[in-house]
């Protein structure tokens, strides 16, 4: 599988999110990849109520306090790292995660 570069991680600086169109085997996903201090975590941007994009405007994931991520249709929030969505209409599911690692100042889709 040939790795592809999701972003710089300095494209996190400013909402600690980017939206990405990660492609496998020709297949294009829309995915977005997330930064919480040294921890990086990419998933696939479907929420698991109604499977529509977790946001409304440009790589904005996060609620107001940056510690949880939102779903901008029904407010849904999940866990950060794990994905889970802990209140809202899909509480107990949780956001499709795929593998990323950081490669120098790359993040990369392992
Ligand atoms: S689509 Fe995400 S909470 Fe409804």
């Amino acid at each position: 599988m040939v790795e592809q570069v999701l972003c710089r991680l300095t494209d996190l600086d400013a909402t600690g999110a980017r939206e990405i169109v990660l492609d496998r085997d020709g297949a294009r996903f829309p995915v977005f990849v997330v930064r919480v201090g040294a921890e990086i975590r990419g998933y696939v941007n479907s929420c698991p109520h109604a499977r529509l994009p977790l946001n409304w405007k440009e790589d904005a994931f996060f609620d107001a306090m940056r510690s949880h991520l939102v779903c901008a249709n029904h407010g849904a929030r999940f866990d950060i790292l794990t994905g889970k969505c802990l209140r809202g209409p899909c509480k107990g599911q949780s956001l499709v995660q795929f593998p990323v690692r950081v490669k120098g100042e790359r993040i990369v889709a392992a």
